[in-house]
């Protein structure tokens, strides 16, 4: 199989944890693009979606799934995105879309995260993946050597602008042994809107798709 078959096979075994008659949260990415498609075959069995980025609302609406404000909206029953690493503790480095920030809101409201991936995407330790940190522009070169003093070696990305209208630095060379106290550090930086590591509020349940079928793994 393809990565693509199994970013969609991960993709479809999440249907299985739709709740009817709810407001679905979707994140972000190839493997949750096949989840959308998917979901437009069940789309009168839910309310509708809270999704994590532009591309994202916009697909659902191409398949008139409706989109909700997440305002208003108090908690979202489940929350299904993909990962660009996740380690045996379902931490994750998100954001290779540049969609962090959304999809950590989104998870933040959500009672329980369904992470789909194929099965590169399972690491030991987190970091070979550069991490993203979205900045607001004018503090990016301040953050930058922040990120620099933690051992990381930051680079902008280039000709891209988050939904929110910031930047994105990705740090390279990074070992995560502790995810959940450098997630906490980096958002203490001053200009930092968030970073890419999901510890403090990992994956509840891993669909992992590899040759052999998808295996369902729960934290
Ligand atoms: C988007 O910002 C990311 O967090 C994606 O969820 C992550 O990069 C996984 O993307 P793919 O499904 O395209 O591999």
């Amino acid at each position: 199989m393809t990565q693509d078959e199994l970013k969609k096979a991960a993709a479809l075994a999440a249907l299985d944890y739709i709740v009817d008659d709810t407001i679905v949260g979707v994140g972000t990415g190839s493997t949750v693009n096949h989840f959308i498609d998917g979901l437009a075959a069940m789309r009168t069995r839910i309310r509708g979606a809270v999704s994590s980025s532009e591309a994202s609302s916009a697909r659902l609406a191409a398949h008139g799934i409706p989109v909700f404000d997440l305002n208003g909206i108090e908690e979202i029953p489940l929350y299904v995105d993909g990962a660009d690493e996740i380690d045996g503790r379902f931490c994750m480095i998100k954001g290779g879309g540049g969609a962090l920030t959304r999809e950590k809101i989104v998870a933040a409201v959500s009672a329980r995260f369904v992470c789909i991936c194929d099965a590169s995407k399972l690491v030991g330790t987190l970091g070979r993946f550069p991490l993203p940190v979205e900045v607001i522009p004018m503090a990016c070169s301040h953050v930058a050597r922040e990120l620099a003093r933690l051992g990381g070696q930051p680079r902008v990305r280039e000709n891209f602008v988050t939904d929110n209208g910031n930047l994105i630095i990705d740090v390279h060379g990074l070992t995560i042994a502790d995810p959940f106290t450098l997630e906490a550090r980096i958002d203490q930086i001053v200009g930092v809107v968030t970073n890419g590591l999901f510890a403090a509020r990992g994956a509840d349940v891993l669909l992992l798709a590899g040759s052999e079928g998808v295996e369902r793994r729960l934290r």
